[in-house]
């Protein structure tokens, strides 16, 4: 990364994009410390799509449909990415499994979002298995991508209680609004300051290695808090 010039991010999505948007809206506001360069989908025409091409933020469309592999979607994939250079990878939603081959092509540079709180519910409908689990407490994990789906290192989580009343939807919106919309920019964020790096499968903080994930709201003092 070169410190003179805010760090180069692409987005990975599939779908709505809240949390691309709450990526853009904090590169807007000069909180990212990361320029986005470029937003990939793998289906066509979804909201995401839109809000990028809103930003001025060029797009393409590779649609895993096209291709005839795992492995041949990946190779395109990887070097449509790795054509602009970026510092850094966000899956935002990205609702593709990806082989270990591109994984290690990025490795280190690549985070992902899970709505639940890692190493809790891997996978799928995990605002479901939160509730029938009846679980006290749930939210959102930002991690390392590495060749274990969901197990990658974490590095920030933030929770929220859950209430009796809550459904399925009630607790993803709370999840989404409350914590993923919150989470991502702080941690791309730490990224693009070269705080926050994967060595040896371990993720770093500054000089400490996380051994738990951060956790939100975050406590952390920074240059930017007004001095007493
Ligand atoms: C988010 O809940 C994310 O954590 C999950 O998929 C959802 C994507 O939503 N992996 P959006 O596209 O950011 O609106």
């Amino acid at each position: 990364m070169n410190p003179s010039q805010p760090a180069r991010l692409v987005v990975l999505i599939s779908g709505t994009g809240r949390n691309l948007q709450a990526l853009i809206d904090a590169a807007e506001r000069d909180d990212l410390h990361a320029r986005i360069v470029l937003v990939i989908s793998n289906r066509p025409g979804v909201q995401g799509l839109a809000r990028a091409e809103a930003a001025g933020i060029a797009t393409q469309t590779i649609d895993h449909r096209d291709y005839p592999t795992r492995e041949a979607f990946d190779q395109v994939l990887g070097d449509a990415i790795a054509a602009v250079e970026p510092d850094i990878v966000a899956l935002a939603g990205f609702m593709r499994i990806l082989t270990a081959e591109f994984i290690r092509r990025f490795e280190g540079r690549m985070l992902n979002i899970h709505p639940s709180l890692l190493p809790k519910y891997r996978g799928l409908q995990t605002h479901r298995r939160a509730l029938e689990a009846a679980d006290h407490w749930h939210g959102a994990s930002i991690h390392f991508v590495t060749e274990e789906l969901d197990g990658g290192p974490v590095v920030l989580q933030g929770r929220i209680a859950v209430e009796p009343t809550d459904t399925e939807e009630t607790l993803a919106r709370r999840v989404m609004e409350n914590v993923e919309l919150q989470i991502y920019p702080a941690a791309v964020r730490w990224m693009a300051d070269g705080r926050l790096r994967l060595r040896d499968h371990v993720a770093w903080l500054d000089d400490t290695q996380l051994q738990t994930p951060a956790l939100w709201p975050l406590e952390e003092s920074t240059e930017d808090s007004p001095t007493p």
